[in-house]
């Protein structure tokens, strides 16, 4: 039995990986160049003898496409002889829930491990270097979000796919605490020790200023889209599925904060 972890080497699939590693399992890696979502003839070549899968997708369940390629991928999967899908998914994001239903709906074992905004977006992803720079600009309401730590997600989805209690179970984690971006800021200040201020921006100053930094601009206004269309309070309440899943409290961020500050000191 391997199990495929797809996006191994991103933020939740490397920490997912690293612990089916540490219990002995076999797994394999599932990101370029031997799985490409872009290149559909990779796929039966990484799900070669693969009987169980870590399903995340890449750059985002809630982006055009997200749906085509992760039906096309679970009916090939499946077919292929997995019997297990632990999918990553993206709370109150409607594209994401119709990716859901299909894994669920897919003949194998499934769990959806549904997530709120990821801390490490800030230490690992497109906002390291706002914070590095000091001033996080986002077309970001004052709604507060409930920020997950990816270690409790990939302490979810390893337990799903290597336990079988967890089957059939959507779990919906987030954080302990709601944090407006402005709150983000000034965590992350206190835990720096400089000062990180937050900014809001139009969809249309942040899309020009995150193309002028390198990020694709297709990526940039899919990031915008969520911004604007999911963060307007849909998703502002704390729920317990890190308890339910693991039957232990979600991490805090100033835990997190604090874990990773020296992520944040200027060289
Ligand atoms: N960030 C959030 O706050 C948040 C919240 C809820 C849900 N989500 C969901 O999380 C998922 C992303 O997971 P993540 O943050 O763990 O990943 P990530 O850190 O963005 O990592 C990307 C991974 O995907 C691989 N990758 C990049 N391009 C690829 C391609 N064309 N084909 C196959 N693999 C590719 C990368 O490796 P290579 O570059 O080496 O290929 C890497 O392993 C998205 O589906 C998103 O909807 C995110």
């Amino acid at each position: 039995m391997t199990i495929l972890v797809l996006g191994g080497t991103g933020k939740t699939g490397r920490r997912v990986a690293d612990r089916l590693t540490a219990l002995d399992l076999p797994v394999r890696i599932g990101s370029r160049p031997l799985f490409d979502w872009q290149d559909r003839a990779t796929w039966p070549k990484a799900l070669d003898g693969v009987t169980a899968v870590y399903l995340s997708y890449y750059p985002d369940l809630a982006f055009p496409g997200a749906y085509d390629d992760i039906k096309a991928f679970t009916e090939l999967a499946v077919s292929g002889g997995v019997r297990r899908l632990v999918l990553l998914s993206g709370r109150g994001e409607p594209e994401a829930q119709a990716s859901e239903r299909t894994v669920q709906e897919s003949g194998a074992e499934w769990t959806v491990v549904r997530c709120s905004w990821f801390m490490q977006n800030f230490s690992e992803s497109f906002l390291l270097e706002p914070v590095l720079q000091g001033v996080i600009a986002l077309p970001a309401a004052d709604v507060p979000e409930p920020f997950v730590d990816v270690d409790d997600i990939a302490d979810v989805a390893a337990a799903a796919l290597s336990q079988d209690g967890h089957v059939g179970k959507l779990y919906e984690l987030t954080g302990p605490r709601l944090l407006t971006f402005a709150q983000v800021a000034s965590e992350l200040s206190e835990a720096t020790g400089r000062p990180i201020s937050f900014v809001r921006v139009t969809p249309e100053e942040y899309v020009a200023g995150a193309s002028a930094q390198g990020m694709p601009r297709e990526e940039a206004e899919g990031l915008a889209a969520l911004f604007t269309g999911i963060l307007d309070g849909r998703n502002a309440h704390v729920v317990d599925g890190v308890r339910q899943a693991l039957g232990r409290p979600a991490r805090d961020f100033a835990e997190y904060a604090a874990a990773n500050a020296a992520v944040w000191k200027k060289s």
